[in-house]
């Protein structure tokens, strides 16, 4: 007899997945009289791949700072597998931050294994094997001992991505990740990105300015749009993976991106 209600049915929002992993309902966001969000809906199944794309300070970030718990105030709902973010939040969600903050006095490694789950000693064998591994994988095995003040932005940037890897989370949240990044660089975080989500069986939600970045790696795009910032569209990507950059599909999607975006 008893009714489980309307969860998961918000229109926008919802997903083709069976179980959401995270789901925001009514979300709502202001800081003193500057209102960030509004009325947002959204659920992202377990192990999708989830691109928020939007016109700068439409809430963006502020959407994924409710998602990983940094936030106690906001309107309406906000859920990691059923349970309130402010309880549940930062044990399963990793975030890479849209500005790196290293800690300027640690060497690069050391800022990596900061990543680390609580539960791995950072000085053993393994460890270490881990964060050097990471650092290769961002191409920066030659600056393990250096200092952030010695790094460029996008090497920092790369830094900050490795230290959300090390930790393994289960849902990864990212914020701009890449922006600060080459092109041919860029393409290949992308696709190191699509591997870690593959191999982990990860939930990833991606904050980007680029719509063929957004298109390219997601099942969905989120268009977030107005002040304050709601959702505008939810664009499906129907390409195969493994996807091709020059698929149709990817093309067709983009325009109906750019084409939300009024742009
Ligand atoms: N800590 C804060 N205090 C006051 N206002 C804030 C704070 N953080 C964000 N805002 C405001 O909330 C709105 C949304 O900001 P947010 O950083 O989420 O935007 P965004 O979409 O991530 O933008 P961008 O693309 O430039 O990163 C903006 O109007 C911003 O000024
Ligand atoms: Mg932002």
């Amino acid at each position: 007899m008893s009714s489980t209600g309307d969860a998961g049915a918000a229109e926008e929002g919802t997903t083709r997945g069976e179980s959401p992993l995270l789901g925001v309902s009514g979300l709502g966001k202001a800081y003193g009289d500057t209102v960030a969000l509004r009325d947002v809906d959204l659920s992202v199944a377990d192990g999708e791949f989830v691109s928020v794309v939007g016109p700068s300070g439409c809430g963006k970030s502020t959407l994924l700072r409710v998602l990983s718990g940094l936030e106690e105030t906001f309107d309406g709902r906000a859920t990691v597998a059923g349970a309130d973010v402010r309880e549940e939040g930062s044990d399963r969600v990793g975030m890479v931050f849209q500005e790196p903050r290293l800690l300027p006095w640690a060497t690069v490694r050391e800022n990596v294994s900061v990543g680390l789950p609580a539960e791995v000693d950072p000085d053993t064998e393994g460890a270490r094997e881990r964060v050097d591994g990471l650092l290769d994988q961002v191409d920066l095995g030659d600056f393990a001992d250096a200092r952030p003040g010695e790094l460029s932005g996008g090497m920092a940037q790369r830094v900050s991505l490795a230290r959300g890897l090390a930790y393994e989370p289960a849902v990864l949240l990212l914020d701009e990740p890449f922006s600060a990044l080459d092109a041919l660089t860029k393409r290949e975080q992308q696709d190191h990105l699509l591997d870690v989500w593959d191999d982990r069986d990860a939930t990833v939600v991606l904050v980007t300015h680029d719509v063929a970045e957004a298109a390219y790696l997601s099942d969905r795009v989120v268009v977030l749009g107005g002040q304050p910032g709601t959702v505008e569209r939810v664009v499906d990507i129907g390409a195969e993976r493994p996807r091709d950059r020059t698929d149709e599909a990817l093309l067709d999607a983009r325009e109906t991106i750019t084409d939300a975006l009024g742009v």
